[in-house]
């Protein structure tokens, strides 16, 4: 693998996880109600036990060399009802972040990673300004108890990917199908955003900022002048509308890229993932060129393929950083890489049968079992060290 990338000594190398995916028994969630009530082909029941093997999963990832981890705080078990919070909830994301840290692994935190406490959302989710008052009080306290241990802040998970499952296509909750309410969203999202930025630039934090999903639309060479103009609308709403005018709000960007979206006739055929995505590495090039307009250091905070033929996923790594290699020497300022996911886990309305991981987990034992991946990127970020 390119032993020729340069990359500061301070990379950030790491794996991602979301709480809500992973650590299990998330009963006071609005997911956990929407995976009873719509009957999900999985529930998401114990996850793969985070909550209680959270040493052995850091332990992993800093056996592999990886320096960083990407993870999440449960704002539905830290506040489980209105303004109430619970110390043992907080005392063990203290705990977490203190062992990230003693085994030499730096964190970028994700506030909200699309699951929200059940008094919320039975308020309204996110479309109602309390509740948007509410996860700015959330924020200003994680940012205060959590600020020396943490690396990087996430205020929150790719808003356009939420807005569209959960109130435009009914996918996710709170299972709406309105355009009408997705514009909504999108508006009290950016507001959330810039409060939770506000209360953790209050606790003095510098690195903040939201993962954002990034999609390439790509005219394929046949493509109509309409195609064309079609890819640049698409592109302005999914990519940048977000950060549009609100660019003081925004330290960091990062950067989830999976998706690579064809528009025209003979879109390239080429094999697809257990999620039907086609992988296309020069997207992720793409991708972060495309964000450099902003002028903000570039975190890669998710990438990464469902796949359960582990040499695919080698080489999706492999071919992914190489073009990230492009778009550095290309000068795009980008200083971390974290592959979704560190471990197999709930992967949303899909339950547990689409494997990002890593690490394989028996859900019955809940025994882990590292994946020859993890050692291979791994070996990647090392030689990287060595020559940086
Ligand atoms: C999300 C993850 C999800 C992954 C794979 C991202 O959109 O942040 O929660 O598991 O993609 O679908």
């Amino acid at each position: 693998m390119p032993r020729q990338i340069e990359t500061p000594p301070r990379f950030l190398w790491g794996a991602a996880i979301s709480a809500y995916q992973t650590e299990g028994a998330n009963r006071n969630s609005d997911w956990w109600l929407f995976e009873i009530k719509h009957n999900l082909p999985d529930h998401s029941g114990r996850a793969v036990d985070h909550w209680h093997r959270y040493r052995e999963d850091i332990d992993l990832l800093a056996g592999a060399e990886l320096n960083a981890f990407r993870c999440s705080v449960e704002w539905a078990r830290i506040e489980p009802s209105e303004g109430t919070y619970d110390e043992e909830v907080l005392r063990h994301y203290d705990e977490v972040l203190a062992y990230a840290r003693y085994r030499g692994i730096r964190v970028c935190l994700t506030l909200w990673h699309f699951s929200l406490p059940l008094w919320a959302a039975k308020k309204g989710g996110m479309l109602n300004p309390a509740i948007r008052k509410r996860f700015e009080v959330f924020a200003d306290l994680c940012g205060r108890r959590y600020r020396n241990r943490v690396t990087i802040w996430i205020t929150m998970n790719e808003p356009m990917v939420y807005l569209m499952e959960g109130y435009r296509w009914g996918t996710w909750p709170p299972g709406m199908r309105s355009r009408v309410q997705a514009i909504h969203v999108f508006f009290a999202l950016r507001d959330l955003h810039r409060r939770a930025y506000r209360s953790l630039r209050r606790a003095g934090i510098r690195a903040i900022g939201i993962a954002k999903s990034a999609i390439i639309f790509q005219p394929t060479k046949r493509a109509s002048g309409i195609q064309h103009l079609r890819a640049k609308i698409k592109n302005f709403i999914w990519n940048h509308a977000f950060f549009f005018r609100q660019e003081q709000f925004h330290d960091i960007i990062g950067i989830n890229y999976y998706i690579t979206d064809y528009l025209g006739p003979n879109p390239p055929k080429g094999a697809r993932d257990d999620m039907g995505w086609i992988s296309n590495p020069k997207g992720l090039q793409m991708a972060l060129r495309e964000y450099e307009k902003y002028k903000k250091p570039l975190y890669v905070t998710e990438n990464g393929i469902a796949t359960d033929d582990d040499h695919q996923r080698v080489q999706y790594i492999q071919d992914h950083l190489t073009a990230l290699h492009n778009a550095q020497k290309q000068g795009s300022d980008v200083r971390g890489y974290f592959y979704w996911s560190l471990l197999d886990n709930f992967e949303w309305a899909h339950g547990f049968s689409k494997r990002f991981g890593l690490i394989a987990v028996d859900r019955k034992t809940m025994e882990r079992k590292p994946k020859p991946s993890l050692r291979a990127f791994g070996d990647i970020a090392q030689q990287y060290a060595d020559t940086a």
